[in-house]
């Protein structure tokens, strides 16, 4: 349709319908015989906005949408398409690693291909937009969320965001959904890391570290932006017209729909800044917020505020027809069922070379966390393995936000490892519960005979601890299968103590004590606490939740088919009383090592480490390399320079690098960071060989908000750091 048109169809709607295409209500308003009336009438929504609802939440599928579209249609009076919108986060059926893990492959082309892919399987399922990619910057391990994030940096941070945009929309017409950038903004830093908390912060530190990746989400084309849950300076995100209207729409030049997170618009009532729905309808509503997500707030006040005169006309209008632009360059006027195909369906869904590539991104994203005495690769058939803990013969492997993934897709890391072991060499016994209690699964509805069925007995639990101890001693090796329960993390999983759960340790020191080699598989939607496990164990992989092929990529790393690469996008604590811990902090007064000041009095805890015990950038490959020669073409920078370096493979198994450069900007007119990635390149290097590479810095790169909130570069002295994730070298440059 053309825009013409489409000013036209505005023009020709009443005030109800375009009230109605401001509102999102969920599957359960939609079924066979018509619109269900217990939901409705909780949610105080009259037949006629039903009748002209916009869009549909987390319904998939291709049958079931087109059904509900053409009943839809069928009795509408202008003929204007549902938005079906859902929760696609890391795959749709064939499940990548949850987002943190793509975070730590630092390979966004790679990341990109998967994301056309999660396009590609939605599509077919009739999905129009997906909420993703999150892009939420975190630094608290508490935040169950985390999983949803690729990490700590900004600057990587955006580039996944761009590339999750990219792959999400690609060749839109004939492939693509469209995508919501989430949730704006800096809902990563809830306070405490407690979900829902409170968010405060300077602008500067807003603009600086939270910011760039929604921007760069939205500079890529994201069609749409989700607001946050969290306040910021005081005023819910929902209905704050600083981020919304004048950053985002202002700044950027977003003309896309925004859409506020769930119920958030009713819940500007509860954080105490609306006093009733039409107060809360009119903060969004001037923050510019186009879709009110399932809550009664628009359905039911922003009708009689029109009446009234008490809302700015035009403010509607504008939302309406960015909701009918988003439905028209989806082409759903022409094609409102658009790509919707059960046989498409069957062809895409888990396809060969979609497993393919979800096994190599999981391959990607796991961090060899430890190898002493590079134990690992272990050699095919040739020690006795045994396997043991709840995820060992597991399917769980998807993580909580796979809501369209089935666990009963999913590689084992059992099956995988069978792809390396004959029976006489691997044996499995589960040895341990997960939980000691499954209780707080009730909060999510479950009910209590299944709840009671989850747990093991005393007996069942004593049974399988003797079991695991007499295969044990029979072993030459035992994998730990351990983690973290799929409810643990995600939305509203935030928890206050990040070891693992008390009966795995138990279970771990049991076992422990039959002094074999021991290699951990932590399987986790957050950073864990590993410090115990780091003394005990001989070797550690971060598996994450590594999706759909989790068990078979997870064998290729330890039978070495695969040299592990990804490196970590978000620190691992040493203690939780560290958190929030990132690499990029800003410099103290009285740094821990270099103050003048005398012991105690410097910037440190005292009875824990200020380092992380595993810091972002880190991770171990089976081959050794070097970083050597680094040199730059100047030492005096006016527009950009070179940084060249060696990087040599020491050993002679071929290997991945990912060489980080990282800046310092030793004297700002406001506190800088003591170090902030600015570049990184991923190379691969055949055994033995050595390559020299090369970054070129610039100007513009060295920008921060000033003291006077300039965007720009100070001239003066910055040092330079170049790691390969275990190495350092320096350098350094002035600014002229
Ligand atoms: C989450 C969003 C999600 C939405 C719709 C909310 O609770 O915060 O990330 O997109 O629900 O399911």
């Amino acid at each position: 349709m053309q825009e013409k048109q489409l000013q036209t169809l505005l023009d020709s709607l009443t005030w109800t319908e375009k009230v109605g295409q401001l509102i999102q209500l969920s599957g359960e308003f939609f079924n066979t015989e018509g619109m269900a009336v217990g939901p409705q009438q909780k949610l105080g929504i009259s037949d006629e906005i039903l009748a002209n609802v916009g869009s549909v939440l987390n319904v998939t599928g291709a049958e079931k949408t087109k059904e509900i579209q053409e009943r839809f249609l069928s009795q509408s009076t202008h003929k204007i398409p549902l938005l079906f919108m859902a929760d696609i986060i890391y795959g749709y059926r064939t499940i990548f690693p949850i987002p943190l893990g793509l975070g730590a492959t630092w390979n966004p082309e790679l990341i990109e291909s998967a994301y056309q892919v999660l396009g590609k399987e939605a599509r077919s399922g009739g999905a129009h937009v997906t909420f993703a990619p999150m892009v939420d910057l975190v630094r608290d391990a508490r935040w169950g969320r985390c999983l949803e994030s690729t990490g700590e940096d900004p600057l990587l941070n955006s580039h996944f965001a761009r590339s999750m945009v990219n792959g999400i929309q690609h060749q839109f017409d004939s492939m693509g959904i469209a995508s919501c950038i989430k949730h704006f903004a800096a809902y990563g830093a809830a306070e405490a890391g407690r979900e829902y908390n409170t968010v405060d912060m300077s602008e500067r530190r807003l603009r600086e570290d939270y910011l760039p990746s929604y921007q760069a989400g939205v500079d890529a084309g994201a069609k749409m932006v989700m607001t946050s849950f969290n306040t910021y300076d005081g005023m819910p995100v929902t209905g704050n017209e600083f981020l919304l209207k004048n950053v985002l729409r202002d700044e950027w030049g977003f003309d896309g729909v925004i859409i506020s997170d769930y119920a958030a618009v009713k819940e500007l009532i509860d954080h105490g800044v609306a006093k009733d729905n039409f107060e809360a309808t009119t903060l969004a509503m001037q923050a510019t917020n186009d879709i009110d997500m399932k809550s009664p707030c628009y359905a039911t006040a922003l009708l009689p505020l029109i009446k009234d005169g008490k809302i700015d006309e035009e403010l509607v209008n504008q939302a309406v027809y960015r909701v009918l632009k988003l439905k028209n360059d989806l082409g759903l006027f022409e094609d409102a069922t658009r790509g919707a195909s059960a046989a498409k369906e069957t062809e895409l869904l888990l396809h060969d070379s979609h497993r393919q590539l979800a096994k190599q991104v999981s391959s990607e994203a796991m961090v060899l966390l430890e190898n002493k005495n590079q134990l690992l690769p272990l050699t095919p058939n040739q020690d006795k393995v045994l396997l043991v803990g709840p995820y060992g013969d597991n399917q769980e492997l998807i993580g909580l936000w796979a809501v369209h993934g089935k666990t009963q897709d999913t590689v084992s890391i059992l099956s995988g490892l069978k792809n390396y072991l004959d029976d006489e060499h691997l044996s499995f016994e589960k040895g341990s519960d997960m939980l000691d209690s499954y209780d707080f699964l009730g909060e999510f509805g479950a009910p209590k005979e299944m709840i009671d069925s989850l747990k093991m007995t005393p007996e069942a639990q004593a049974e399988a601890l003797e079991k695991a101890v007499t295969l044990g001693e029979k072993a030459d090796v035992i994998i730990y299968a351990l983690g973290e329960h799929t409810m643990q993390s995600g939305e509203a999983g935030s928890r206050t103590d990040l070891r693992l759960p008390d009966v795995q340790r138990r279970f771990l020191k049991k076992m422990i004590a039959l002094g074999k080699k021991n290699i951990l598989i932590a399987i986790s939607g957050r950073p864990l606490i590993l410090t115990e496990e780091q003394r005990q164990m001989d070797a550690i992989i971060a598996a994450w939740f590594p999706g759909t092929e989790g068990g078979s990529a997870l064998a290729d790393i330890i039978f070495g088919k695969v040299n592990p690469s990804g490196r970590l996008s978000m620190s691992f604590p040493y203690t939780v009383g560290q958190l929030p811990i990132y690499y990029n902090g800003f410099k103290t007064g009285r740094p821990a090592t270099t103050s003048n000041h005398s012991g105690r009095f410097v910037s440190k805890y005292l009875d824990a480490p200020n380092e992380p015990l595993y810091p972002f950038g880190y991770g171990l490959s089976y081959h050794q390399s070097q970083l050597s020669e680094l040199t730059l073409s100047e030492t005096e920078m006016t527009d950009s320079l070179t940084i060249s370096l060696e990087v040599s493979n020491l050993s002679q198994v071929a290997g991945t690098d990912t060489i980080q450069l990282y800046i310092q900007d030793v004297v700002g007119s406001v506190v800088r960071p003591v170090k902030e990635l600015k570049q990184f390149k991923k190379i691969t290097l055949a055994g033995h060989e050595t390559k020299t590479i090369s970054f070129t810095l610039t100007r513009d790169e060295l920008r921060f908000y000033t003291k006077s909130m300039a965007f720009a570069a100070e001239p003066g002295e910055f040092l330079i750091f170049v790691e390969n994730g275990q190495q350092q070298v320096t350098a350094k440059f002035d600014l002229i």
